[in-house]
């Protein structure tokens, strides 16, 4: 549907990898002169990070990359495009960004993956909660800020400060599962973004809804937005994204 819109003629496919022939298949891939890039997915972020020549800063922050991009020279470069999709999509929603208190869930690859993006834009505060606290802390260290700060879950009762926005990144939502957070947490004029989504409101979003929320969203936005970011590196265009979520959507 980019293409479309772009006017483009693209093959764009999908290839399964195995662990132990990951490699040689991104090489086979460009081994083609026509291939300008591909998009590279779990569980192979990480390694596909150490395979390229250069990463964004953004795939540095993350250590991952789900985005390869073959430059002029023939050198290639990582980059990820969660964060931007991710951004991009809660702008589009009308969530505000900047000088929001900002809580985030989780301290996985899908956490990791939008750090920079987010605080790019200048929250007033971004707290990291995860269920093993030491994973926050360590990431809220990879970016040293006053105003960036990692925790466990058992330390969100002590929060007083009402969030703005909330963003699940665990994949507690995948097996249906409850991150253990204390309701007190959710007030109801809260903006709830799941980086989930199913054909109905994952649990996490339901729970928010349960407790008042009106502003909840999954994350069908952010897949096509990361998905858009993607094409604008390889293309230049940047496609409407509307449409295709719509799609998507009647698709589930
Ligand atoms: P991803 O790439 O999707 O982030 P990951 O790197 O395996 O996957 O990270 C999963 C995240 O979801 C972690 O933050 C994990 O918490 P722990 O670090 O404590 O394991 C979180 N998670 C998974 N299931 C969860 C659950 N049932 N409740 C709360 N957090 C959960």
């Amino acid at each position: 549907m980019f293409a479309e819109q772009a006017g483009l003629r693209i093959e764009y496919d999908r290839t399964l990898a195995t662990k132990e022939n990951f490699i040689p298949t991104l090489t086979d891939f460009f081994l083609d002169p026509n291939a300008k890039g591909c998009n590279v997915t779990s569980p192979f972020k990480e390694q596909v990070a150490k395979w390229v020549n250069d990463l964004s800063a953004a795939a540095e922050i993350a250590g991952a990359v789900n985005t390869v991009i073959k430059k002029q020279d023939g050198t290639f470069l990582g980059d990820t495009t969660d964060g931007s999709g991710l951004v991009q999509d809660l702008l589009r929603l009308g969530v505000q960004i900047k000088d929001a208190r900002i809580l985030l869930l989780g301290a996985g690859g899908a956490a990791r993956g939008v750090l920079q993006s987010i605080l790019d834009l200048e929250p007033a505060f971004l707290m990291i909660a995860n269920r093993t606290e030491e994973k926050a802390k360590q990431l809220a260290s990879l970016i040293p800020r006053d105003n960036f700060v990692g925790v466990g879950f058992n330390q969100l009762i002590e929060v007083q400060l009402p969030f703005d926005l909330i963003i699940n990144s665990t994949s507690a939502s995948l097996t249906g599962e409850l991150p253990a957070i204390p309701e007190s947490v959710i007030s109801s004029s809260a903006c709830v973004y799941d980086m989930s989504y199913a054909d109905k409101p994952t649990v996490f979003l339901q729970h928010a809804q349960k407790l008042g929320v009106l502003d909840t969203f999954d994350g069908l936005g952010m897949l096509v937005g990361q998905a858009a970011e993607s094409f604008y590196l390889w293309t230049g265009y940047r496609p409407d994204v509307v449409p295709v979520i719509h799609a998507l959507r009647s698709s589930l």
